[in-house]
């Protein structure tokens, strides 16, 4: 018997102020695509910044739907936007955030599983790691440097190709 322990570091700025700018211009996109999100039912808007290797941005918020399950969070609506206009483009950097219309978002928004699994194919896809920013409305910003950070032990498409070992 064995005990495994996976751990990850967390960057944290005071504020969007002290960030590179690169990564402080992603944000602002996220912020400004937060803005333009579908939430009617959670009143939860979040935002999210995708960029690419080739200096494009490409946002997305989260669109719900009142059959609830037929929404799709930022993240997704980014990505695979993006996947569905530069498909060999590989990707850099996520950015993330959210506003609540009921209370301040004092605390980094963390993508879902769903969302976090998504992000580890993009990463496993072009073999490249994502750097991931995350901000609420006000507070800290939390940076992470690959998903094996957010999701570790991944399911990844290897899983698909193993050969049986006895026919
Ligand atoms: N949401 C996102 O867009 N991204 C996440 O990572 C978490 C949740 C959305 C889904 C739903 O529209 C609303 O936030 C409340 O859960």
């Amino acid at each position: 018997m064995r005990k495994i322990k996976h751990s990850f570091v967390i960057t944290e700025y005071d504020g969007i102020e002290e960030l590179e700018s690169e990564d402080s211009m992603l944000l602002a996109k996220a912020v400004e695509a937060a803005g333009n999100a579908y939430a009617p039912y959670s009143a939860f808007r979040v935002g999210a910044a995708v960029l690419l290797e080739n200096g494009e941005i490409i946002t997305g918020n989260n669109q719900e739907n009142a059959a609830y399950p037929s929404g799709l969070c930022a993240e997704r609506v980014a990505l695979f936007y993006a996947s569905s206009v530069y498909p060999d483009v590989p990707v850099k950097a996520i950015a993330i955030t959210a506003k609540a219309e009921n209370f301040t978002i004092e605390e980094p928004v963390a993508p879902c599983g769903a969302c976090r699994q998504v992000m580890a194919e993009t990463e496993n896809r072009f073999n490249n790691k994502l750097r991931i920013i995350m901000m609420g409305e006000t507070g800290v910003v939390q940076v992470v440097e690959g998903m094996e950070s957010l999701l570790p032990s991944a399911f990844h498409s290897d899983e698909l190709k193993k050969e049986k070992k006895h026919k």
